[in-house]
């Protein structure tokens, strides 16, 4: 949700904030905008509407040229998206710039205040006010004006600013917003995630809420902002991989990422099963106090969007294989209720940014209340990783498409995996641990398997593309994955309306829809509910409603009753999610496709929602 960057050093500022602003895009791409600041001490400032390449081409002729800069990829909270609303956004002298991600809650009440001290506006952004403030309090430092100024700011942010009244830094602050200050060799970098310095350096300062950093070209010092006392921080190595944040011949990440899924398979689960013993080995989880896990009696699991789905299957796995009650809780309400929580409940957020602010906001809640608190992350040193007790890495890489395909697919792998860990401290017997395992080890090819239907599911795309609304049912561990696909369809087709039902649920009222105008997606693996399944492709047939049907290979008979069938291999029950997913995420990238969309990037969205 917004990108920032920033940058002070030896090199043109702006050729390597372009290059961030690239890599950031998937946060936020309605508008975006630089500012430099010239060896001259003069700020110029550039912003566009629409994504980083109007951005480029306007750079083209203008003048950007100077060492310090920063620069902001948006995504709208406060004002539609126009080149007025744009970041950077500046003070009335043009003196002060300013970047920010996040929502500054009492903007109005601080802007009506400098409205009536004659500040002149030109935007309808809650950000403004930020350069305002430190334009009208300033007092020659500007790491100590933006201090006082966050004092009176409600809200969240992540921001950089600089001013050619205090030249030679960028000034940054934090507060429930992510934002990593990036070491290089006599340069320095700021980023709203590391990903956006890859092939610059690996050197990261996670910076914590409350604290603000002075950054210049050879140092970086953080302060406390409330007490301004100075705050050691550990620099860590990450390991970023610039040849992952490039399509690699794909013509979007989207379908890049769907066809690395068995290499994610891989890693999620490499060195991490001992088949002989029907165990899992999970690291992240070491650190615990192992008596402290076995003692937990209830799962939360906290998750948004597609997330939140994969803890649907997770919840299913951990009460048929681990025997332990699990709920599945979406971050946006469980902060506002009442939850009943003791020593005994672990509570596991599950994210693939790990900045999800509502995931955060509802996990850092439950550790007030006294849960454990675990983490199902991808990315490493997010906060959700850092603020949990323990947890366990997807290691799926960067998901750069908007849209969470191999990210999900390696969170249900996960809780798979959490599950044999989980049972065999209970009652899972060595059996069963190998058994599970066995077939987790034969997901790759049973994946690189269902993806040769591709082309099939290219052609169904077409064929379906004139439809305007969608039913997806499934049932059981196949429940959730109705929901996903229906949620891809919506996100990357948006021009589809799609629902993901239980099928038991369907005659309870959105039957009521179906004609043959309002095709069903069923995901009926041959599984203990696959007559019960059975049974609703009846009704939807009586109904004469089109089905398209995901099921077993083998299953013949299904072509009596389904327009047409996408072929999956055979596995275990609690495993067929991570093998029907596949198709349902091709067939809404093709649904996409068909349209025309940018499919990476549909409108509206972003990638890490950062904001409540
Ligand atoms: O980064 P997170 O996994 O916490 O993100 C949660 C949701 O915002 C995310 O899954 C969203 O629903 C995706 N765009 C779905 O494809």
């Amino acid at each position: 949700m917004c990108g920032i960057a920033g940058y002070i050093g030896k090199r043109q500022a702006s050729e390597f904030l372009l290059d961030a602003l690239k890599k950031l895009e998937y946060r936020g791409y309605d508008s975006s905008g630089m500012a430099v600041l010239s060896e001259e001490n003069t700020l110029n400032c550039v912003r566009s509407i629409g994504r980083i390449n109007a951005l480029e081409e306007k750079l083209k002729g203008m003048k950007s040229n100077g060492s310090i800069g920063i620069a902001h990829t948006r995504w709208a909270t406060h004002g539609y998206p126009s080149e007025a609303n744009a970041h950077p956004h500046s003070d009335c002298s043009g003196n002060i710039f300013v970047v920010h991600n996040g929502i500054i809650e009492n903007y109005k009440i601080l802007k009506e205040d400098l409205i009536k001290n004659g500040h002149k506006f030109q935007s309808n952004t809650d950000t403004e006010v930020i350069a305002h403030l430190i334009e009208e309090r300033f007092k020659g430092s500007l790491e100590q004006t933006l201090a006082d100024v966050l004092k009176c700011i409600e809200g969240a942010y992540a921001l950089a600013v600089i001013s050619k009244n205090d030249p030679g830094k960028i000034v940054v602050a934090k507060k429930s917003s992510p934002l990593v200050i990036c070491i290089g060799k006599n340069e320095n970098f700021i980023a709203s995630d590391s990903s956006a310095v890859a092939g610059y350096t690996d050197k990261v300062i996670y910076l914590d809420d409350g604290e603000l950093g002075i950054v210049t070209k050879d140092d970086c010092k953080i302060v406390s902002i409330a007490n301004n006392n100075k705050v050691h921080k550990e620099c860590c190595s990450v390991d970023l991989d610039v040849s992952e944040i490039r399509k690699n011949g794909y013509e979007h990440f989207l379908l890049k990422e769907i066809f690395e899924i068995p290499e994610v398979v891989k890693n999620s689960t490499r060195g991490r099963m001992i088949l002989d013993q029907g165990l899992v080995k999970l690291g992240g989880l070491e650190v615990l106090d192992q008596d402290k896990l076995r003692n937990i009696n209830r799962i939360i699991i906290i998750a948004c969007g597609t997330a939140s789905l994969a803890g649907f299957v997770g919840e299913y796995m951990l009460e048929e294989y681990a025997g332990i009650p699990v709920e599945v809780e979406l971050g946006s309400e469980f902060r506002y209720r009442k939850p009943i929580i003791d020593s005994k409940t672990a509570v596991i957020a599950i994210s693939q940014s790990g900045e999800t602010a509502d995931t955060i906001a509802s996990l850092l809640e439950a550790k007030r209340k006294g849960a454990l608190t675990l983490g199902i992350v991808n990315t490493v040193g997010s906060t959700i990783s850092r603020e949990t007790e323990a947890g366990v890495y997807n290691h799926a890489g960067p998901e750069l498409s908007v849209a969470s395909t191999k990210a999900f697919v390696s969170q249900i792998i996960v809780l798979a995996l959490f599950t044999i860990y989980l049972g065999r401290t209970r009652d899972m017997s060595l059996v069963m641990g190998k058994r599970i395992i066995e077939e987790i080890d034969k997901l790759p090819c049973l994946i690189e398997e269902t993806l040769k239907n591709h082309e099939q599911i290219k052609s169904l795309a077409a064929k379906y593309s004139k439809y305007k609304n969608f039913l997806f049912l499934g049932r059981k561990y196949n429940y959730p994955i109705a929901r996903e696909g229906a949620l891809k369809l919506k996100e990357i087709a948006y021009h589809i309306h799609a629902e993901g039902y239980a099928g038991g649920e369907m005659k309870h009222g959105p039957i009521a829809m179906i004609d043959e105008n309002f095709p069903s997606v069923f995901v009926v693996p041959n599984d203990s509910v696959y007559e019960k399944m059975w049974s609703n492709m009846e009704e939807i047939k009586a109904r004469r409603g089109k089905i398209i049907a995901i099921t077993t290979k083998g299953n013949k008979n299904i072509e009596d009753i389904a327009d047409d069938v996408i072929y999956i291999p055979k596995t275990l029950e609690m495993l067929t999610p991570v093998l029907t997913t596949t198709p349902l995420h091709l067939f809404a990238a093709y649904m996409g496709m068909e349209f025309g969309f940018d499919i990476d990037k549909p409108r509206n969205l972003a990638k890490s929602v950062t904001v409540e």
